[in-house]
């Protein structure tokens, strides 16, 4: 994990408390920690830098690990072709990450992908900010991405058919920047960033998967920053119970709250001056884009996600 990061770190486990870790450094090379102990002062809890990886996900265990769907080669492959299928020059490959990448106005400051996956969000806003983020409670997504970032290539299999796989090789492009990335184990309900830290927040198909939507929008509110900040959202809203019981959702239900559809409701919160997620944002641009999983060479989710782009 690049050094520079500890300045914005603080426990995940004292929230809303803000307590800078102790760092216990065993490695470190050229600004890059490779093992260390992160402690808290407060709660006194641990956590590793095993690799360079930081792992700041304070509900990870790893009975979860084990369950979690994301954590399986054929996941990874599988998001690396969402995310990098364009640059193989792939015929199928979707414009997604592009289009929305294209709604983020270059400004100074850091940037926060939450669920970022494989990294595809965090390298684009490496060129529209001075330093940006990934998190993702995936460990197996977290190591892929930072392994793009430090050898700027990577040779992935996919699945064409039953056993047959076909290697290709994704190769960043060098507008991308590997020294303006870093790519964390943390989760989006317990964000290990200080307030008002954040410049440009994304949280692009994750709000339906997370097991308390208002809780994710109430750390993205705390971490970003109260005026020149952006943040935007993309869903598909597919709301299910696997992910969070229906009292949690943010739409999809007929009356009670957040009666309607999620991306009006999302809405609703950001712009609702005297709402939780005050100081208000302004909309500035609403919309939706296709985005594409592959699972086999015949064998596609196309999948339409909702955005919405906001100011303040
Ligand atoms: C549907 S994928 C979307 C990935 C990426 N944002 C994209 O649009 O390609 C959801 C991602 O959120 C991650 N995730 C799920 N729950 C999370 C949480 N509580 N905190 C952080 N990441 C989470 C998953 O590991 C996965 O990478």
């Amino acid at each position: 994990m690049k050094k520079r990061l500890l300045d914005l770190l603080i426990c995940p486990c004292c929230l809303p408390g803000e307590y800078p870790f102790i760092v216990d450094i065993g490695r470190e090379h050229d600004g890059d920690i490779e093992s260390a102990t992160l402690i808290c002062p407060e709660c006194e809890a641990r956590f590793p830098i095993d690799e360079g990886v930081a792992m700041l996900d304070p509900h990870a265990t790893d009975s979860q690990r084990t369950a979690n769907k994301y954590e399986t080669d054929e996941v990874v492959s599988s998001y690396m072709w969402s995310h990098f299928g364009d640059l193989i020059a792939d015929e199928h490959a979707s414009q997604a990450y592009s289009t929305w990448a294209g709604l983020m106005q270059p400004q100074v400051g850091v940037a926060l992908d939450a669920g970022g996956a494989v990294g595809r969000f965090t390298f684009e806003m490496s060129t529209r900010c001075d330093f940006a983020v990934g998190i993702d409670t995936s460990h197996a997504f977290i190591r892929a991405a930072r392994h793009l970032m430090q050898e700027r290539c990577m040779a992935v299999s996919l699945k064409d058919e039953g056993l047959l796989r076909r290697e290709v090789t994704i190769r960043l492009p060098d507008k991308w920047r590997s020294d303006r990335v870093e790519f964390l184990v943390a989760n989006a309900l317990a964000l290990p960033f200080r307030r008002t830290s954040i410049d440009l927040f994304s949280s692009l198909n994750l709000v339906d998967k997370v097991p308390s939507p208002i809780r994710h929008l109430r750390e993205m509110n705390r971490v970003t920053r109260d005026t020149k900040a952006q943040f935007l959202l993309s869903d598909p809203f597919s709301w299910s119970t696997e992910a969070a019981p229906m009292e949690e959702w943010l739409g999809g239900k007929c009356d009670g709250p957040f009666a309607g559809k999620g991306l009006a409701n999302v809405v609703a919160l950001l712009t609702d001056e005297r709402g939780e997620l005050a100081p208000a944002w302004q909309v500035d641009e609403t919309g939706s884009v296709w985005w594409k999983i592959r699972t086999h060479c015949n064998h596609y989710e196309l999948i339409r996600s909702c955005f919405v782009h906001a100011s303040r």
